[in-house]
């Protein structure tokens, strides 16, 4: 599914369905993240925003404990589990992501019910945009109102990422489902990971004569797979020999003394950390006193940063990034977990149409898949539509 569903339209298909009205309809957009790569476990700093591209949820409270659930981009049908003995593994595709947050919810005490749902979504799938979370985060908001768990936005964050961890099995941050619950219009979210405190960033990048573009390289990538959890474990066993709780504790006058004591591979990936939450500092100290328009070095060094330390671009993200910088873009970088997904390219609004242009050539000379190319504006975070 690429072009979003109206909400009246959709609630017209549950009924359909389900045969009643939805209690409601729900909706939590995918995200983008500017700059903070990997940081976020690491109790460290990130910059994403939520995008206007949205996962949408009709659902309605059952009197018993079944859960129905459809999708209108396909795939598994109409999909049927039984909330009470429900395990950790269950569920497949996108039907994992409504299952984890019920999971979750109910581990916290919250007492849910069986639901009916039918669930919409223009957020690609495997692009790097956080589709799973904008589906959890879209059914933790419904599930949350309806039975009156009135949890806060940090504890749905927390339950979001226990589903994520436990229930799908993708160790992942905090960033994501932050960025889709607490994302605002035009503002990116400056999260401190540790506590999870908020400062919303203003981000207007027309303002200043310029397009975030996406380009999603058609890669798709599972956070589920080895290349996440090991660059995960290395951040780790870095912060436990240079005794420390997280790498947020080192700063980059540390990575001196730091190559001294770790391995070779090991003082890469905890310098590529390291250095990122300078940059994420750096960056939002830039948009307060310049604007976007000064942030590229950053965006870049960001990318050199995954490419070459961490290790977690690929063929397509680079030739992206450096398709795009040659074609005219101020900063560009890998978005999100990495090993695939999407780029983002910061671009004058006179130069987008030669970007874009050199990017879908690049990857044809290359034998790449033609990617998809969009633009993006920060747009508000989860709530109810109807
Ligand atoms: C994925 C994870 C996030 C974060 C990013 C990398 O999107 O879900 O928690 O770790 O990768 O910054």
């Amino acid at each position: 599914m690429s072009t979003a569903t109206d909400t009246s339209v959709l609630a017209a298909r549950f009924q359909e369905v389900f045969g009643a009205a939805p209690d409601g309809v729900w909706q939590a957009p995918g995200r983008v993240n500017l700059i903070g790569e990997h940081t976020d476990y690491n109790e460290g700093f990130v910059l994403p925003f939520a995008i206007d591209k949205t996962a949408k949820v009709a659902l309605r409270v059952r009197d018993d404990s079944t859960v129905r659930m459809l999708s209108t981009f396909g795939g598994h049908g109409l999909v049927e589990a039984e909330l009470n003995g429900l395990e950790p593994g269950s569920g497949q595709g996108w039907s994992r992501y409504p299952l984890g947050v019920a999971w979750a919810l109910k581990d916290r005490d919250v007492n849910v019910p069986g639901f009916d749902l039918l669930l919409d979504s223009d957020v690609p799938l495997g692009a790097g945009l956080s589709s799973s979370h904008a589906i959890e985060c879209a059914v933790i908001s419904a599930l949350n109102e309806l039975t009156g768990a009135g949890l806060a936005a940090e504890e749905l964050v927390l339950a979001t990422q226990r589903a994520e961890n436990v229930f799908v099995g993708a160790p992942t941050g905090i960033m994501d489902q932050s960025a889709s619950l607490r994302g605002a219009k035009g503002q990116a979210v400056f999260l401190d990971c540790r506590d999870q405190h908020v400062e919303l960033v203003p981000f207007d990048a027309e303002a200043s004569g310029l397009v975030l573009l996406v380009i999603d390289t058609k890669v798709s990538h599972s956070h589920a797979d080895g290349g996440y959890a090991s660059r995960r474990a290395s951040c780790e066993l870095g912060a436990e020999i240079l005794g420390v709780k997280a790498l947020r504790d080192v700063g980059v006058e540390r990575l001196e003394e730091a190559s001294g004591l770790l391995d070779e591979t090991t003082l890469r990936r905890v310098r590529h950390v390291v250095t990122e939450n300078d940059r994420v500092l750096q960056t939002v100290e830039i948009l307060g006193t310049q604007g976007p328009a000064s942030i590229g070095a950053l965006l870049d060094a960001s990318h050199v940063s995954m490419r070459d330390d961490f290790e977690i671009s690929c063929p397509e993200l680079d030739l992206a990034v450096d398709t795009s910088r040659s074609a005219g873009a101020i900063g560009a970088r890998m978005t999100g977990g990495g090993f695939g997904g999407s780029a983002i390219a910061l671009t004058p609004v006179g130069q987008e149409q030669q970007v874009r242009d050199a990017v879908v050539r690049s990857f044809a000379e290359a034998g790449f898949t033609a990617p998809d190319i969009f633009t993006v504006t920060p747009a508000a975070g989860a709530r109810r539509l109807a």
